[in-house]
């Protein structure tokens, strides 16, 4: 936090979890495909700090899965699952469908579980998205977004949560309320859930 830039989307925690390399994903692509869980649709869109479409603009997106494990942690699931890399179109819009991430516990069975007991803390993460926003001209954003409604927002064991980083999660009803371009919006059962998500990069 000493060290966050003094405008734009806050910075967050990296954590664990981030691997080099993940697969692109097309802009309107689907992470989800059908896996367990809520799909939930997120579309927003990067600028910098005048306000203009960052073009160019990598988003490194990880998350665990609907069954609260990231793919590192779990065999069933492919090495990349919910590992990706999406470039954002020339107007600065993105958007892709995911699985609603789920809050889980930091492993506390060692001395960081004793450590949390002794502070009176619990070992829980709020519900969160990770994401690196690679921009041209810009040091890279390591970051994540929280649904407003994750019962640990006050709580998170890593101190992650910032004010600007916490997303509604909406129900969307009607199919032609998603964005365009998104490749499984014909087929995502409704009334789904979707996010808002739109990022200001810090100062170049
Ligand atoms: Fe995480």
């Amino acid at each position: 936090m000493v060290n966050a830039a003094p405008a734009g989307t806050p910075s967050s925690v990296l954590g664990p979890f981030h691997i080099e390399g993940a697969p692109e994903l097309p802009n309107g692509g689907d992470l989800w495909r059908g896996q367990v869980g809520e799909p939930l649709v997120v579309s927003g869109r990067v600028v910098d700090q005048k306000g203009a479409p960052a073009a160019g603009t990598v988003l490194v997106l990880w998350q665990n899965a609907g069954n609260g494990l990231y793919a590192q942690q779990d065999p069933s699931q492919a090495p990349t699952n919910y590992h990706a890399r999406l470039t954002v179109a020339d107007d600065g819009t993105f958007s892709f469908t995911t699985v609603r991430p789920v809050s889980y516990k930091v492993p506390d069975d060692g001395p960081a579980g004793d450590m949390l007991r002794v502070l009176g803390r619990d070992a829980w993460r709020p519900a969160h998205l990770h994401m690196i926003v690679q921009a041209p001209g810009h040091a890279p954003l390591i970051t994540e977004f929280f649904p407003e409604d994750d019962e640990h927002l006050d709580g998170d064991a890593v101190f992650g949560v910032r004010a600007g980083l916490v997303l509604p999660f909406s129900k969307v009803t009607d199919r032609t309320a998603l964005p365009a371009n998104l490749v499984a919006r014909d087929t995502l059962p409704m009334p789904v859930c979707a996010a808002r998500l739109d990022l200001t990069l810090p100062p170049g």
